[in-house]
């Protein structure tokens, strides 16, 4: 029966952090088919240059869409949509949605100050900045860029216990001093119980996954669904590590086990 076929969505991060984006895209449309593309390999994306960023997000994110016949892109990373975004959308025949940090809402609710918390690249980007420029409404806008909370999601998603006071340390610049937070990374959404601890419950924790989650909704149409439903896949683009714990914790995401989608002819660049 037609109606009971459906689209294949593609969700890209460097890491588990597209997680938080699956998790609210899977909410509103639990039937379709997801495959989840990480690239280990270039993890942290935070600490990766510019150029190599876009390559690398380039080369798989186009192989992995004509191999697995995808519908929809969601690149549900902070730091490679800042920069990748125009040139997919060349490459791409088919709707790509990226995630930015939410700065507008979280300045419209903000009393006083806004924090943003992302990777070091996102902080520095002038996409970033211009979000800042044109959304902040004057409010103070204090950046927090930490690659070392990237990992510890990466950790928790292992089944590893989050240090609360390594946390407390990282989130220093910004705790007592704002009463909203912009979680700028889809990483953290995996920590926002701890976060939330650190910060206290007054401020409040702003992230982009819902927002996500409604264009994905919108987008998608009765032309892509075309697969027979049932598919939740995840790639890696090398060996994982704790690959067992993390399949552990997947299979409760309702993911099979992490499959291998290296990088194809990279080194050949
Ligand atoms: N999850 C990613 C983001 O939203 C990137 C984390 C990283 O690899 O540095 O920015």
């Amino acid at each position: 029966m037609v109606s009971s076929l459906v689209p294949n969505i593609l969700l890209f991060d460097s890491g588990v952090g597209g997680l938080s984006v699956y998790r609210e895209i899977h909410r509103l449309l639990p039937n379709h088919n997801y495959f989840y593309l990480f690239d280990n390999e270039g993890y942290p994306y935070g600490e990766l240059s510019q150029q190599e960023l876009l390559s690398r997000v380039e080369t798989l994110v186009t192989s992995i869409v004509t191999e697995m016949d995808i519908d929809l892109v969601v690149i549900a990373c902070n730091t490679a949509s800042t920069i990748v975004l125009p040139t997919l959308r060349k490459k791409l025949s088919i709707p790509v949605v990226g995630v930015v940090p939410a700065i507008k809402p979280a300045c419209n609710l903000a009393r006083k100050s806004v924090g943003l918390i992302a990777t070091p690249a996102t902080i520095r980007r002038p996409y970033t900045h211009e979000l800042i420029r044109d959304f902040s409404c004057n409010k103070e806008v204090y950046l927090l860029g930490s690659t070392e909370l990237v990992d510890i999601a990466e950790h928790k998603l292992r089944g590893d216990s989050v240090d609360m006071e390594q946390l407390s340390h990282i989130l220093q610049p910004v705790r007592g001093r704002v009463d909203v937070a912009v979680l700028g990374c889809t990483h953290f959404p995996l920590l926002r119980g701890e976060i939330q601890q650190v910060l206290g419950n007054e401020v409040v924790l702003v992230d982009s996954g819902k927002a996500i989650a409604k264009r994905v909704e919108s987008l998608v149409s009765p032309l892509m669904c075309r697969h027979i439903p049932g598919k939740h896949r995840i790639f890696s683009s090398t060996f994982p590590f704790k690959e067992k714990a993390l399949n552990q914790i997947l299979s409760g995401w309702g993911f099979n086990r992490v499959e291998r989608f290296p990088i194809p002819d990279f080194s050949d660049r």
